[in-house]
C-alpha cells in the first residue's frame, strides 16, 4: 500500500478538506498532519478550536488512517520521519505565504521519489469566509476569556491595544495590515484606567468605580470577539479585590493586571513627580492570593505588576518582587517603566527569564516605544500592550476640528479632517 501525508490546519472543516482527504485517499493509507497552534499562529490567526479538537474531528473522518501532530508550518520533520509517497495539497499554496513551503516539500519529496498532487482549490469556500461568519455569530464568554492563555501558548508575541469605548473596540477588532505576504492584527484588547477615566473627564485616580467602568467593558464585549486584560489598579483593598475578579470573569475578560501601589493611586508614568507609595511584599502577595482564590475559572489570570522600575527602586527590587508575587500565585508579571531607553527592561526580562523560563511576561512600552516587538520577544516578553493609543490620537484630532469651527464660525474648513456624512452614516452596518 502507498502511502499518503497531508498536512492541514482542520479548524472550520468544510467541504474543501474533506475533497482534498477523499483524494488522498485514492492515492494510499492517509496520514493526516494536524499543524499545532503554535504552527498556526506562525502564519495567521489562532484556530478557534483548539489542537485536541481539531485532532478528533480529523481521526473521525472517512479514509484518514493516522493523524500526527505538525509542530512547524514547514512540513520537512514530518516528511522526513514518514517518507510518504504522496503529499497532497490544494492548488491555493502555489501563490501566497505558503509557496515557500510548497517548494521545500517538492525538493525533500525528491529524496525519496515522492510526488506532489494537487487537487485543484475548492472555490467559493475558505477558513477565511468561515471565520468571517464565526465572527458575525460572535462569541460567548467562556470562549473569550480562554482565548488569551491559548495565545500565550501559541505565539511568540501577543499584541493587545487600548479601547475605550465600542468604536475603538472595533478598531481592535477589525484593524488588519497585508505586510510580505502575511496579515497582521492586534490578538486582544486593553482596558486602561488611564483611557476609561480620561474618555470620561477624570483624573486616572481610580476615581471611576468599578460598576462604570465595567459597564464599558460590556459595550465593548457587545460588538467583538477578542479577548481583554483589565487594568484593575491597585485591585482596591484585599477584601474588595475577589468581587472585582468575579465581575470580571462573568463578562469574559481573561486577565486582570494589577499593581503593586497603596493609598491614593496616580499614573505610574508620573513616576516620583508625585507622592505614590509601592505596597509591601506580604499585603500584595496576600491580595494576589485572594483574587486567584475567587476566580471560579481555569483559565482567568491574575497578572501582577511591578512598580519598582516606575518608583526608581531597582531590578533587584524588582526581581525580588516577581518572584514572591509568582509565588503567591500570580499567573503573569508586569514589568513597567518610565525610561526612554528599554535597557531596564530588557536586564529585567533576562534576570528573571534565567529563574522563571514560561512564567507570562507582559510589557507595556509607552515610554519606551522605539522598540519593536520582535525585540520584546527576543528577551521573553510574551505581551505586548499599547495603552492608550486609541484615546491618544482621538483627542488631539477631535480639538483641532473644534478650534477650526471656532476660528472660522463655520464647519466648511474642518470637513476634510473629518469622515463623510455618507461613511459615518454607514461605518457600522444596521443589523450589527
Ligand atoms: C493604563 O493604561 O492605565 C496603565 C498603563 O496603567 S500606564 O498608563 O502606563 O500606567
Ligand atoms: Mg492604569
Amino acid at each position: 500500500m502507498k502511502t499518503v501525508y497531508i498536512g492541514m490546519a482542520a479548524d472550520l472543516l468544510h467541504e474543501g478538506h474533506i475533497n482534498i482527504l477523499k483524494t488522498g485517499a485514492e492515492y494510499g493509507d492517509v496520514t493526516v498532519g494536524v499543524l499545532t497552534d503554535k504552527a498556526i499562529a506562525s502564519y495567521k490567526r489562532l484556530p478557534y478550536m483548539s489542537f485536541e479538537s481539531r485532532k478528533a474531528v480529523v481521526s473521525g473522518v472517512k479514509g484518514v488512517t493516522r493523524v500526527v501532530a505538525q509542530e512547524t508550518l514547514d512540513y520537512v520533520d514530518n516528511l522526513r520521519k514518514y517518507k510518504p509517497d504522496y503529499v497532497v495539497h490544494g492548488t491555493d499554496w502555489q501563490t501566497g505565504v505558503q509557496s515557500k513551503v510548497r517548494d521545500r516539500v517538492i525538493e525533500v519529496l525528491s529524496e525519496w521519489g515522492g510526488q506532489l498532487i494537487e487537487p485543484v482549490y475548492t472555490a467559493g469556500i475558505s477558513s477565511t469566509l468561515l471565520n468571517q461568519a464565526v465572527k458575525e455569530v460572535g462569541t460567548t464568554p467562556n470562549l473569550r476569556l480562554r482565548r488569551l492563555r491559548r495565545l500565550i501558548d501559541a505565539k511568540n508575541i501577543v499584541r493587545i491595544l487600548e479601547v475605550h469605548n465600542g468604536l475603538s473596540g472595533l478598531i481592535a477588532e477589525k484593524t488588519v495590515v497585508e505586510k510580505d505576504g502575511q496579515s497582521y492584527e492586534f490578538d486582544g484588547m486593553w482596558s486602561s484606567s488611564l483611557t476609561d477615566s480620561t474618555s470620561r473627564g477624570k483624573p486616572d485616580i481610580e476615581a471611576v468605580d468599578l460598576s462604570s467602568r465595567l459597564q464599558n467593558v460590556n459595550d465593548v464585549f457587545e460588538v467583538t470577539t477578542k479577548p481583554m486584560i483589565y487594568d484593575g489598579d491597585t485591585g482596591g483593598k484585599l477584601e474588595h479585590f475577589p468581587f472585582m475578579v468575579r465581575s470580571l470573569e462573568r463578562l469574559g475578560v481573561s486577565a486582570v493586571i494589577i499593581e503593586d501601589k497603596t493609598g491614593l493611586k496616580r499614573n505610574s508614568l508620573f513616576g516620583n513627580d508625585v507622592e505614590q507609595t509601592q505596597d509591601t511584599i506580604e499585603d500584595f502577595c496576600a491580595k494576589i492570593s485572594a483574587g486567584k482564590k475567587a476566580q471560579v475559572t481555569e483559565e482567568f489570570m491574575v497578572i501582577a505588576r511591578i512598580e519598582s522600575l516606575i518608583l526608581d527602586r531597582g531590578i533587584e527590587d524588582a526581581l525580588t518582587r516577581a518572584k514572591a508575587y509568582v509565588e503567591a500565585g500570580a499567573d503573569g508579571v508586569m514589568i513597567h517603566s518610565r525610561q526612554k531607553e528599554p535597557a531596564e527592561i530588557i536586564e529585567f526580562c533576562n534576570k528573571f527569564r534565567a529563574t522563571h523560563p514560561d512564567t507570562p511576561i507582559v510589557a507595556v512600552p509607552s515610554s519606551y516605544n522605539a522598540i519593536f516587538e520582535k525585540e520584546l520577544a527576543d528577551v521573553g516578553v510574551n505581551v505586548v500592550i499599547y495603552a492608550n493609543h486609541m484615546l491618544r490620537s482621538a483627542y488631539p484630532a477631535m480639538q483641532t476640528v473644534a478650534q477650526s469651527i471656532l476660528t472660522h464660525g463655520r464647519s466648511l474648513e474642518a470637513d476634510d479632517m473629518c469622515l463623510s456624512i455618507k461613511k459615518i452614516l454607514t461605518l457600522i452596518p444596521e443589523g450589527q
